[in-house]
């Protein structure tokens, strides 16, 4: 038997990007699309943007492009956004607020069914009428509802024991803000967010011109 295709996480992390600006196009009233033009737009190359569509199927027609209605729903597919998803979020500070404050994530499917803290000041109180439990209640809650995915907004020495009840309880998608790399097992997928990197490759991209202005440099000309 041959080995199976796998697709690279490079092309699924790019097609968020394609999902996004297809809606754009969709509510710019735009039916179609040349690769050239979407390259134009989107900022990948239009071979680049070929490849990656190439990895699910045949899209794009010879001399018409793509139809963006079409492709959004095909994207829209591959993302898994056929179905709803309902999310639980551990620690519900800051950050736990602010994503269960978020409203725009229901557009797409994503809901906000519950959150849990230790902080008996929280507890009981409610964000857009959803209510924070007591973590200790997790488990049970878990049990009683279908759950597909775990937000962890805990402080870092906290979320290794959160992700472990998630995932003894049957959740098998984390969602982890906490600046920690989870131990979780085979299956259990967990996708890392860190606002940090992003704002570290704008700080990057800042100081670029100087770095390279550096890096050119004939040596004779650097000054120890
Ligand atoms: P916060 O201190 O406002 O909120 C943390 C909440 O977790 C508190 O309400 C606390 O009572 C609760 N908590 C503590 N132990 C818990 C447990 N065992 N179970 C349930 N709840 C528990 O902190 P903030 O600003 O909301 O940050 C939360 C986490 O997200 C931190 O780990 C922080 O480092 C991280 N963070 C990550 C970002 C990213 O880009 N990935 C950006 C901002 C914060």
């Amino acid at each position: 038997m041959g080995d199976k295709r796998q697709i690279s996480m490079a092309v699924v992390r790019r097609l968020p990007k394609y999902h996004r600006y297809l809606l754009e196009l969709i509510r710019n009233d735009v039916d179609r699309i040349s690769s050239k033009e979407l390259s134009d737009r989107i900022g990948f190359t239009a071979s680049q943007i070929r490849q990656d569509l190439n990895n699910f199927g045949d899209f794009g027609q010879q001399g018409y492009g793509y139809n963006v209605k079409d492709l959004y729903n095909e994207i829209s597919n591959i993302l898994g956004l056929h179905a709803n998803y309902n999310m639980v979020i551990a620690g519900a500070g800051n950050l736990g607020q602010a994503i269960a404050g978020y409203s725009n994530f229901e557009k797409e499917g994503f809901r906000v069914k519950a959150l849990f803290d230790i902080n008996p000041k929280l507890i009981g109180l409610s964000i857009r009428d959803i209510e924070i439990f007591d973590i200790d209640n997790l488990r049970n809650y878990l049990h009683d509802n279908k759950v597909d995915i775990g937000i962890i907004c805990t402080p870092r020495v906290q979320a290794q024991k959160v992700a472990d009840v998630m995932v003894k309880n049957g959740i098998t998608a984390i969602w982890n803000f906490a600046p920690t790399d989870l131990d979780v097992p085979r299956g259990v997928i967990v996708e890392n967010v860190h606002l940090l990197d992003s704002l570290l490759t704008l700080t990057y991209r800042v100081n670029e011109p100087k770095l390279l202005d550096y890096i050119n440099k004939d040596p004779e000309e650097i000054v120890e």
